[in-house]
């Protein structure tokens, strides 16, 4: 068992003169409580070495967050989840959240099942972080109801002051022509654009 929070996956952060609890930056369970994919649970930002600009190195969930924008698998999620480990270091929640799952419990909360219903409310309560990580935005395929979803969902958290970490293969332009007008300007008010190139690392390079 792990000395850092005895595998409860929380530990008690002084904040001024308030106690607050946040997800255990030190070990696997505090990166299971947030939600983040088993693979990427020993994700820190030193596995980026000196590419990182400092903002994003020393980053620690505040605002504004960050738009990781680049191909499929240049790493995008693996620096969300260390960001994710970044902020709960500093005291803050994150919530990771996967764009397609946020539309598929969104609808499994009006479930007439009341089981169902209640594990979906449950699972959508992690929208409230004051962290969160939104993984993939625009591979969903896109309807006038999911666009509703999604539009109302950005302006909640920016009445909130969330701090978004989102990873997205698209470009401004492209989430500009997407999710209209409104949503980008308040995306791009509270956070910065993190272009990420290089090769794909899940193919080997010598093929
Ligand atoms: N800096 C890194 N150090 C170690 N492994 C990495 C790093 N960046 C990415 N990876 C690994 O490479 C694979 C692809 O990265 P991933 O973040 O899933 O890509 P993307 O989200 O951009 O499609 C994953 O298994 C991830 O853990
Ligand atoms: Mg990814
Ligand atoms: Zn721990």
């Amino acid at each position: 068992m792990k000395s850092c929070c005895t595998g409860v996956g929380q530990v008690r952060v002084l904040v001024g003169e308030s106690v607050r609890y946040a997800p255990c930056p030190d070990c696997d369970a505090g990166m299971r409580r947030m939600g983040i994919p088993e693979r990427f649970w020993s994700a820190h930002v030193r596995d980026f070495g000196t590419h990182l600009p400092a903002a994003v190195a020393t980053w620690r969930g505040q605002l504004p967050g960050w738009i990781l924008s680049g191909a499929v698998g240049v790493g995008k999620t693996h620096l969300a989840a260390a960001l994710a480990r970044s902020a709960a270091a500093a005291g803050r929640e994150a919530s990771f959240v996967p764009v397609a799952q946020l539309l598929q419990e969104t609808r499994r909360g009006y479930s007439r099942d009341i089981a169902v219903g209640l594990a979906a409310e449950a699972w959508l309560l992690r929208l409230n972080s004051p962290v969160v990580i939104l993984d993939d935005l625009g591979i969903e395929r896109i309807t006038e109801d999911r666009l509703d979803v999604l539009q109302r969902q950005f302006e909640a958290w920016y009445d909130r002051d969330t701090a978004l970490v989102i990873t997205t293969n698209l470009g401004p332009a492209e989430l500009r022509a997407r999710y209209g007008d409104r949503v980008l300007s308040r995306l791009f008010q509270t956070t910065q654009l993190l272009p990420i190139s290089g090769r794909d690392r899940r193919i080997p390079v010598a093929i």
